[in-house]
């Protein structure tokens, strides 16, 4: 029995593969700092999409086809987003998700991965008080939503940053939606395993706290001190450590260089690379045996506060990038034809209890 299923191989995938000792991200023969950058999340989409919709034409024929589907998906929810933007800014958006057809189509498909990105800015302004603004259907789908964010700038950094969380290995809510497809049920299933398996701070929670961090650290003023306090009191550092990569997480160099590409964070990233190299020395010091490295979720932070999301709804932004490989996870399972169905270790209960 292995309770978290480490090191168990549970599919066969030609999407992505995590190389933790290399510290490698490849997506689909693709190194991660080829994709994050140069291409579009549309033609990411594309290259994880290929192969499993009959009706897949090329990557401009996708990126036409989101814009609908964006325009769509407005469409569809735009007299119901009001009875749940009560909700939890993550649970409206999978409640909402929820409705859409549950399909195996492409058209399935590009509502899927139209959804987040429509859904997260929509329920945002509405939280805050402001109108929704309608997607446009020929606009690129980062540029659309930063546009729908009420916000002009940031659409390349956020770009990078769909394309880095594209996919990610047999992650939990990869896995959990591959088990969803096992079963021949629809994609808006499979993607609503992956959002329930996401929203946990083991998964996708993470990257809120890495602000928290850093807000506390500003308001000291002093880095060291902070972060000697903090390990000092057997706290971890939000940001840094990794189960997989044992060096540095390739995204983290990603979305570095996004963000660095993205003017106006200059003062908040310094600071940022500040507290970094505080981090690694007061860890390295600390654990001199053991690599515990930057990850995802220390620049994942910074640049989803730089292009405007609130911290609350960093998960959901995750969301709109690890969809695709939901997506297409789910639809690799699916024409294997092959149900998930693992055994389970029963433990006779004690004759007492049985009694
Ligand atoms: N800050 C301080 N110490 C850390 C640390 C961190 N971020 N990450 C690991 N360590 C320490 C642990 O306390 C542990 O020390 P111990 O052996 O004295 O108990 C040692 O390093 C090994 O930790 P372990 O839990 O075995 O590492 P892991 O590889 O299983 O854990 C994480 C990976 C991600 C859970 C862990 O690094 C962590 O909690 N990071 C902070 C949260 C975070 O950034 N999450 C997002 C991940 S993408």
């Amino acid at each position: 029995m292995n309770n978290g299923l480490e090191n168990v191989v549970a599919a066969e995938t030609v999407l992505s593969d995590v190389r933790g000792a290399e510290g490698q991200l490849i997506i689909r023969g693709h190194p991660l700092s080829a994709l994050a950058g140069h291409w579009t999340f549309e033609q990411t989409a594309h290259l994880l999409f290929t192969g499993f919709f009959a009706d897949l034409t090329d990557a401009a024929g996708l990126a036409a086809g989101l814009g609908m589907a964006r325009v769509e998906v407005f469409e569809r929810v735009r007299e119901r987003i009001g009875a749940v933007a009560e909700l939890p800014l993550y649970d409206a958006m999978r409640a909402l998700t929820a409705m859409l057809p549950d399909g195996t189509a492409l058209s399935d498909a590009l509502r899927l991965l139209a959804a987040p990105a429509v859904l997260l800015p929509a329920l945002i302004r509405l939280q805050a008080g402001d109108t929704a603004i309608a997607p446009a259907a020929d606009a690129g789908h980062a540029a659309d939503v930063i546009r729908m964010l009420g916000r002009s700038d940031g659409a390349a950094a956020l770009d990078a940053y769909l394309v880095t969380v594209s996919d990610h290995g047999l992650n939990a809510s990869t896995f959990a939606a591959r088990v969803v497809a096992s079963t021949q049920a629809g994609l808006t299933s499979s993607v609503l395993a992956g959002l329930g398996a996401l929203k946990g701070p083991l998964h996708g929670g993470a990257p809120g706290p890495v602000i928290d961090m850093l807000d506390a650290i500003a308001a000291e003023g002093d880095s060291r001190g902070w972060i000697d306090r903090a390990l000092d009191g057997g706290d971890r550092l939000m940001g840094f450590g990794h189960r997989v990569y044992r060096t540095r997480d390739p995204r983290a160099d990603a979305l570095k260089a996004a963000l660095l590409s993205f003017g106006p964070v200059d003062a908040r990233l310094r600071f940022a690379e500040d507290v970094e190299r505080a981090a690694l020395e007061g860890l390295r010091r600390r654990k001199p045996d053991r690599v515990i490295d930057t990850n995802v979720e220390f620049y994942t932070a910074l640049l989803l506060e730089a292009v405007g999301f609130p911290k609350h709804g960093f998960t959901g932004v995750f969301a709109m990038g690890r969809v695709a490989g939901w997506l297409a996870h789910a639809r690799e399972q699916a024409l294997t034809g092959r149900l998930i169905r693992p055994a389970s270790l029963y433990v006779e209960p004690p004759a007492s209890r049985a009694a």
